[in-house]
Order: structure tokens, then sequence, then C-alpha cells
């Protein structure tokens, strides 16, 4: 089968694997699509070269997929080979990604597509979501909340969740998205951070660092999604990012969410394998809003 690798170098490889057996706890998924997100380009350009694995280790590509359990561990019950299932690979480390025409995940990584949801567009939101409702963990009890990349994959989906946890939230983002992140669930849209030191938190998908903590109330909390770039703690905010893990339990609920509209899934486009490079490429343009999947 076909897998796309990275050494780190800033290329993408092709590599022919042999088709992966699924061992205790681990179902094997006929990828369907996979989902192309930052960390793809980040990995390919080097960032866990640079920090957590040594020079030169060929490492596979992509964390998001959906497709068709094909195989499953000789003690796995569910889900059931036939089952439509989307997932999160847990370690980014492995020889083997999501840009595969096969992955093995353990279980407890993924959950049944919901009817209605197209199996390919699934493959845009395990990553994302799990990201926005986990780093919403870490901002402190329900009140004022400003999300700054909000017309973005993560930021799209946390105003929803925050709004639909109870949060007044206010968007950041550019005037094209107003319509998008008003009907996603915000109170309101701000193209600046002007009014610093007035929401109780901040959700900073834009990495915005200290212009976004500027944002926050005396005693508030920031909460941002890279961890080696949290910004100094300042009158009293506690300063935290998140580090997504997978979870099929919450994305099964998160899909629940999806499924009945309170979520919208967003799909830039979708090119073939062969073309990964393109697609992290058109995924890197500026402005594009939506995941590009990639089909085996
Ligand atoms: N820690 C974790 O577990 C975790 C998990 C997932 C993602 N992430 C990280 O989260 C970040 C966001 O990911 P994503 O998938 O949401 O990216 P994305 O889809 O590209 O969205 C980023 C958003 O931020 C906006 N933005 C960027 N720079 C800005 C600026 N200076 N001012 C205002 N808005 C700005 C972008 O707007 P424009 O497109 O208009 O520029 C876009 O709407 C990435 O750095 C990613 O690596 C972390």
């Amino acid at each position: 089968m076909r897998a796309v690798v990275t050494d780190g170098k800033g290329d993408l490889k092709f590599s022919d694997r042999p088709v992966p057996e699924p061992g205790p706890g681990e179902v094997r998924i006929a990828v369907a699509a996979a989902g192309v997100n930052p960390v793809d380009m980040a990995t390919r350009d080097g960032y866990l070269h640079a920090s957590v694995v040594p020079a030169g280790t060929t490492l596979g590509l992509g964390w998001d997929v959906a497709g068709i359990v094909d195989a499953v561990g000789a003690d796995v019950t569910s889900p059931a080979v036939g089952t439509r299932v989307v997932g999160l690979r847990p370690d980014p480390t492995t020889p083997l990604g999501t840009y595969a025409d096969f992955v093995v995940l353990p279980v407890e990584a993924v959950a049944s597509i919901p009817d209605g949801l197209d199996t390919v567009a699934a493959a845009s939101i395990p990553l994302n979501i799990l990201t926005a409702d986990q780093a919403l963990d870490l901002a402190g009890p329900v009140g004022t909340l400003l999300v700054t990349g909000a017309a973005g994959g993560v930021g799209g989906y946390a105003v929803a969740l925050a709004a639909h946890r109870g949060w007044t939230v206010t968007a950041l983002a550019r005037d094209s998205d107003r319509e998008f992140v008003l009907n996603a669930g915000a109170a309101s849209a701000i193209g600046t951070v002007a009014d610093a030191g007035s929401f109780d938190a901040v959700l900073d998908a834009a990495a915005l660092g200290a212009t976004a903590i500027a944002a926050v109330r005396d005693d508030g909390h920031y909460v941002g999604v890279l961890p080696p770039a949290i910004p100094e703690p300042v009158r009293g905010v506690s300063a935290a990012a998140v580090s997504v893990r997978h979870d099929g339990g919450r994305l099964a609920q998160l899909l629940r969410l999806v499924s009945n509209g309170t979520v919208e899934v967003r799909v830039a486009g979708t090119l073939s394998l062969d073309h990964a490079r393109k697609a992290q490429d058109e995924a890197s343009t500026p402005g594009v809003r939506g995941r590009w999947l990639l089909t085996p």
C-alpha cells in the first residue's frame, strides 16, 4: 500500500508499505480520506525533528482519518468490520500516519460516523474539534470569551462549541468571515483586539500571544494552541495551552453536535493522495477556509 512520509526536511515521500495488521485493542481502517492540518506542514518542515525525534527519522504524515473498519484485533468487538469511523492518530512520531491507504488506530481513538454525515467530509473533523473542545475545558467558568482565529479550523469549532456551552462569544475574524462566525454562534465579531482587559477568557486559536492575553480581564484565563509559546502571565491571568489528545468517546459526543447542525463542517477541497503536496500548499494559502482532504 501507499503511505506519505517525511524526514522533516521539507519534502513528502511516497513509501510502499505492507498493509498494517491490527493488534489487541486496535482496528484497521481502509482510508476514505485524511485531513490536511497545519501540524502536517510543520512536521514536514521539521518541527518534530527539531525536538522530539532524532534527525533522519521517517515519520508518517497525517493525524485525521475517516474510513471503513476492515479488520480488528482479536479482542475487539466494537466497532465491527464494515463500520464507518473517524479518528485521530494518537502518536505523530510513528512511521505511518493517515496519509495512507490503510491505518491502524486504537479503538479508543475512533468514533462511529453518524448517519447523514459523509465519510470523506468526516475526515476534516477530529483534530480541530477535539482541540477546540479540550481548549474550552481550560478556559474557566462560563462567561465572556474572545476567540481569535475564529474562522479557522480550531477557532470555528471553538466559537460553536463555546456558544453551545453558554459562553457569550466574541469572534476575532476578517470582515469576510463575519457571517460565518455569527452563524457559528458568536454574539459579536471584531476585526482587531481593541478592548484591553475586557473578557473573562480568550481562546487564542490564531496564536497572537501577548496581544490576546491583553484582552483578558484581571484574574481571567488565557488558553493558547501552541504549548511552547504560552505568553507571560499578567495581572493574575492564568495562561495555559491545549495539547490535543485522542478521545473517541468525546469525539462521538461532538459528532452528535455536527449531526444536529450545532457545528458546521467545512471542506475546502479534496485531492487524491498522489497530490498530497499540492493539497498541503492549498491548505497553507492564507484565507483558506475549511480543511483540504486527501483520498487514496
Ligand atoms: N496544541 C494543539 O493540540 C493544536 C491542535 C490543533 C491545532 N493547533 C494549532 O492551532 C493553530 C490554528 O490551527 P487551525 O487549524 O485552526 O489553523 P487555520 O485553519 O489556518 O486557522 C488559523 C486562523 O487564524 C487566523 N489568523 C492567523 N494569523 C492571524 C493574525 N495575525 N490576526 C488575526 N487572525 C489571524 C487565520 O486567518 P487568515 O486565514 O485570514 O489569515 C485563520 O482564520 C495552528 O497553529 C495549529 O498548529 C494546535
